[in-house]
């Protein structure tokens, strides 16, 4: 079993490394941790980013099987020529020539991947995909999350979650409220998720110089950057408690058995994102209850001091939605916030799936 440096020493380009899951990991470059680290931090419970950056090495893996069956498929089709641009806020990434619905070889996935570290949200236009489609393109980044409100899955595809203000016969088809207190998914459970990706198939007509139910999200890493290193150091000592169940609206929606679904989490103020090794502020106005060992009135303060310094616009950009958009966010680097300004007659309906992420540290 490989333990922190030495782990991190054996990673060496060309190098394979044995697991029971992958039979073989081989390590091709050393420009970034991806694969491996993720593998190594399941199969062997270390922190392999930590371990990395203490060697001062990086290193992506990728399986060998993974590497074939996705190139298999592509045999002598084209390879793929996208082309990326980054949006003009601190976060985000437009991709544009790709089609999602198509397999994607590894050299490109690697791209898409390595432009979704670097700027938290990408925004893929004019997408046309199945459900099994969108799962197959999410599952590229990781298991995925089957979330606990089960009365809003997709029949047939779990993995997929309707986010949606439709009524059909008397009855929603997805959770009405998209998220409109800034958030970020899952941070109430101890392994929050990676990234969400969520695919536009209904958005409210736009206005004559307006569009609706737009979706806001903030670079935590900016917004932690911006901090002054006196603050950077106090919020580094500190620990605060998550919960699902903090909205009241939400609470009395869920069953018992829902509610012990979902017991409160305690995470670092500061998460390190697992990818980049950038601190990110890790408090969140809809789930974060406590700061823990602060008094009540001190740990409220310090929630929504931090929640407003997330918030604000030099850390934000603001989507604004197409039908066939496909948009991902990172949930350790972001916190987002849909804009609630439509109303029952205007249909808007998303797709949502959810990938499962590392621990939080
Ligand atoms: C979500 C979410 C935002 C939106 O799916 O987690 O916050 O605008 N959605 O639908
Ligand atoms: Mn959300």
């Amino acid at each position: 079993m490989w333990r922190t440096r030495s782990c991190a020493r054996r990673l060496e380009t060309g190098s394979v490394c044995i697991s029971p899951t992958y039979n073989e990991l081989e390590i091709d470059e050393f420009t970034m941790i991806s694969g491996a680290t993720y593998h190594l931090q399941r199969q062997y419970g270390l922190s392999p980013v930590l371990a990395c950056h203490e060697a001062g090495i990086f290193v992506r893996g990728s399986t060998r099987k993974d590497r074939h069956s996705h190139d298999d498929r592509l045999q002598a089709e084209e390879k793929i020529t996208m082309k990326l641009h980054k949006l003009a806020s601190p976060l985000g990434s437009e991709i544009l020539d790709i089609d999602l619905s198509r397999p994607i070889d590894d050299a490109t996935f690697r791209q898409i991947d390595d432009a979704f570290s670097e700027r938290s949200v990408l925004v893929f236009r004019d997408q046309v995909m199945t459900p099994a489609q969108h799962v197959e393109f999410s599952r590229r980044f990781g298991g995925l999350e089957i979330h606990v409100l089960k009365q809003y899955l997709l029949a047939d595809f779990p993995e997929i979650l309707l986010i949606s203000n439709v009524v059909e016969n008397g009855k929603p088809v997805g959770i009405a409220d998209a998220g409109q207190q800034w958030h970020t998914d899952l941070s109430y459970v101890e392994i929050p998720s990676r990234c969400s990706i969520l695919y536009a198939k209904q958005i409210p007509e736009p206005g004559p110089d307006k569009t609706y139910g737009d979706t806001c999200f903030v670079s935590t890493a900016a917004a932690y950057d911006a901090l002054d290193p006196e603050m950077q150091k106090y919020l580094g000592t500190l620990k605060a408690r998550h919960s699902y169940l903090k909205r009241p609206h939400v609470r009395a929606k869920l069953s018992e058995e829902q509610k012990k679904q979902v017991p409160e989490v305690i995470h670092p103020v500061i998460r390190t994102h697992p990818v980049t090794g950038r601190k990110c502020i890790y408090v969140n106005e809809s789930f974060t209850t406590e700061i823990v060992g602060l008094g009540k009135e001190e740990s409220d303060a310090l929630i929504l001091q931090l929640c407003e310094h997330c918030q604000s616009e030099q850390f934000m950009y603001r989507h604004k939605w197409r039908v066939g958009d496909v948009l991902m966010w990172d949930n350790c680097s972001t916190q987002h916030l849909a804009v609630a300004d439509y109303g029952p007659e205007q249909a808007r309906l998303m797709n949502r799936t959810t990938v499962r992420g590392t621990a939080v540290f």
